[in-house]
């Protein structure tokens, strides 16, 4: 017997999409098959990168349905939190680090209307989770530094999704468990049945020519998931 595919979503990051034609880029990965828009946003003191901010958002939102996926790698993180939710993001996610008071943020983030998502870099340990857990709708775990596009996958992020995944099924919460950084056909089996659910992927997707044959190897990949174990 075979069990019901797991709701999997695939969120393209736009890091890597042409942004001289950024419109027609994301129309084109979601007419190929993609769920959501991961917006990477850098500010060049938090990572050592600067990409695209609110006004791009908003530009965003006016061409697509699909929900945009807020990654804030910025520090301070507070301030720009409300400009994001007017630009009309539906998921913004930060990394406690880049937060002094990571209840506030996770709070300012649903009073905008958004839902919120925590981040951790390689070396954070879960135990950010500790006490914020119930208000979460979402964990980012990153399998590379952040920063830039193209790197590749750390293996220990295996461990830490399962970890994770662990947490999240103890908390009796619907929070997506999401995984950011070297995701590709060849390894996005293995880190679902580590326990993501939500896989971001930039290189992967917009580095090749034909988007849709990407996103259905992906998901052809992801229908053997109940096959492999973890
Ligand atoms: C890295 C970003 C990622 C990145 C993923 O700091 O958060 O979203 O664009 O790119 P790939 O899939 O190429 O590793
Ligand atoms: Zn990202």
């Amino acid at each position: 017997m075979t069990s019901p595919m797991k709701n999997y979503r695939i969120a393209p990051s736009i890091l890597s999409a042409d942004f001289a034609k950024l419109g027609e880029e994301v129309n084109a990965v979601i007419a190929a098959g993609a769920d959501i828009v991961h917006f990477d946003v850098m500010d060049n003191h938090y990572v050592p990168n600067l990409t695209i901010g609110p006004l791009v958002c908003e530009a965003v939102r006016r061409i697509t349905k699909a929900p945009i996926d807020v990654h804030l790698m910025v520090k301070p993180v507070d301030r720009i939190i409300p400009d994001f939710a007017k630009a009309g993001a539906n998921i913004i996610s930060f990394h406690p680090e880049a937060s002094e008071h990571i209840d506030r943020t996770i709070g300012l983030i649903k009073e905008h209307g958004c839902k919120a998502g925590l981040v951790f870099n390689p070396a954070t340990p879960l135990n950010y989770l500790d006490h914020v857990i119930d208000k979460l709708d979402l964990v980012l775990i990153m399998s590379v530094n952040p920063g830039f596009g193209g790197q590749s996958f750390i293996p220990e992020a295996l461990n830490k999704l399962r970890l994770a995944r662990q947490r999240i099924d103890a908390s009796g919460r619907d929070i997506w468990l999401e995984i950011d950084g070297g995701v590709k056909v060849d390894n996005i089996a293995e880190i679902a049945a580590a326990g993501a659910d939500t896989f971001v992927a930039g290189s992967a997707i917009y580095g090749k020519p034909d988007y849709k044959a990407v996103i259905d190897s992906m998901r052809s990949e992801l229908a053997k998931v109940g096959k492999i174990s973890c």
